[in-house]
């Protein structure tokens, strides 16, 4: 913490012109962040759920009243001025897929029509091994996957062209892919793109996408579980080209709720035996989750947290035996409101049993939308700061967090927007926030 307190304040290029916000997929999650953010600027809607919009940052002294917007304090791109592209495997525009997916109603949707037919989505980068649920017509064809990655940096380009935008990030937010462990074509830059030339197995179309925006200099936010950029070949060429990016997989219904009650739980010494939770949801992305594959890859993201909260290395008392399930059930009916249901029994004083029953009815890209908004401007904003590789701040916003080698991933919520709070307090020369606060009693 002493050594944050002095290090220099990075200096923040201005957010001029326009900001380009490249997704990839044109689903559930993007066509509501789209709409979303147009239904904004147009003052029809609220912002809700987004931190950079409505949260406030307090500085200095709690007697001092300041708490500007977290908008006002820091130099972000505003709603205004963002310019939307996505890929697809499919070639309906935004409209046509936001109608398909369903979660925002009729009403609403005509009221940003037009704005929305007018996002369609330039051919992906797919290959169906890798999602084996889906297949679509709209792709790319190459000789290799070195080929097609350099057709997405050609797209990037000619969209910088087109939409006249001074800057870029993307957001994925396409399919769950199946789990990849890492494999020894991704120790090097070198040898991943020679694998990129040998259609290597190990190479999955996300990290083609990667590649293309880091080459590009495009920071990149990894909304769902693949491996994708949580490996040495990507992180090398987010520091050579210095670009920064975060991971991975949104942090939104159940994997919220259990960072939001495991820290509770902790703080009060209060013993966990077992967490059962189970879902029941019927978009798209229920639907790719129903193949085993990629479900592994949502599993091992989800499974991570509680391990991490509980620390059951320093609490083997209360943490030592919890049994930890998680099951995702592709259930149509509810489409994209899933509903999501946890047992947890937990125990007290001399050991005595308690159950707690969370039935959450949410819905999922409502709840994704905002972290898909807030990624786009903070990654616009650490790149315009000079920071680069990965952005461990935004922990915040993922449920299986990226961070350095020698690091576990901080998981509870509430240290990291303590942390998410501290590093704009120190891009702006403020004072860290310790909560120490023994002045006011000395
Ligand atoms: N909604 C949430 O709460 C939430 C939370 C965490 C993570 N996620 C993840 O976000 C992602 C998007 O979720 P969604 O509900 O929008 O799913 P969705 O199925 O509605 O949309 C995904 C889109 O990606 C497209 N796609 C798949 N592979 C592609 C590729 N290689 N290139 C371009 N497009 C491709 C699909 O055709 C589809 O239109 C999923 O991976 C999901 O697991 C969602």
């Amino acid at each position: 913490m002493e050594k944050d307190q002095t290090l220099p304040k990075p200096d923040v290029a201005p957010p001029t012109g326009k900001l380009g916000v490249l997704t990839v997929g044109l689903g559930a999650v993007a066509t509501t962040f789209m709409a979303g953010v147009e239904l904004v600027r147009k003052g029809e809607a609220q912002p809700i759920g987004s931190l950079t919009q409505l949260g406030a940052i307090r500085l200095g002294k709690r007697t001092e009243g300041r708490s500007p917007r977290i908008k006002d304090f820091v130099e972000l791109a505003d709603p205004s001025r963002l310019v939307f592209g996505a890929w697809d495997i499919f070639p309906d525009n935004a409209y046509q897929a936001a109608v398909k997916a369903g979660v925002l109603d009729a009403p609403q949707l005509a009221r940003v029509k037009r704005f929305l037919e007018n996002i369609r989505p330039m051919k992906a980068a797919f290959q169906r091994d890798y999602v084996r649920r889906l297949d679509g017509p709209h792709v790319k064809h190459g000789r290799n996957k070195y080929e097609l990655a350099e057709q997405l940096r050609d797209d990037i380009r000619s969209f910088r062209r087109k939409s006249g935008v001074s800057r870029l990030v993307m957001v994925w937010c396409a399919s769950t892919e199946i789990f990849l462990k890492p494999h020894k074509v991704h120790a090097t830059l070198e040898s991943f793109e020679k694998a990129m030339k040998q259609n290597h197995p190990a190479i999955a179309p996300s990290m083609l996408y990667a590649w293309a925006a880091l080459k590009e200099g495009v920071p990149f936010a990894n909304g769902a579980p693949n491996l994708t950029l949580d490996i040495p070949a990507l992180e090398q060429l987010a520091h050579d080209n210095k670009v920064p990016v975060a991971g991975k997989d949104f942090k939104t219904g159940q994997t919220l709720m259990k960072t939001i009650i495991a820290p509770g739980f902790k703080a009060r010494m209060i013993g966990v035996n077992g967490w059962f939770s189970t879902n029941i949801l019927g978009n798209r992305d229920g639907e790719v989750l129903d193949d085993p594959a990629s479900f592994k890859t949502k599993e091992e993201s989800k499974l991570g947290s509680l391990e991490y909260i509980f620390q059951p290395h320093l609490y083997p008392q209360l943490y030592g035996k919890i049994h930890h399930k998680v099951r995702i059930n592709y259930y149509p009916p509810r489409g994209d409101n899933k509903e999501g249901w946890d047992n947890i029994d937990i125990f007290g004083w001399l050991g005595y049993p308690m159950q707690i029953k969370v039935d959450f009815l949410c819905r999922d890209s409502i709840l994704a939308a905002p972290l898909a908004l807030d990624l786009a401007l903070f990654l616009d904003l650490a790149r315009r700061a000079g920071l680069y590789g990965v952005q461990e701040w935004l922990s915040f916003y993922f449920k299986s967090p990226m961070c350095a080698p020698q690091l576990y991933p901080e998981h509870d919520l509430f240290i990291q927007l303590m942390k998410l709070k501290n590093t704009l307090r120190w891009m702006k020369g403020e004072t860290l926030i310790t909560h120490l606060g023994r002045e006011y009693y000395d």
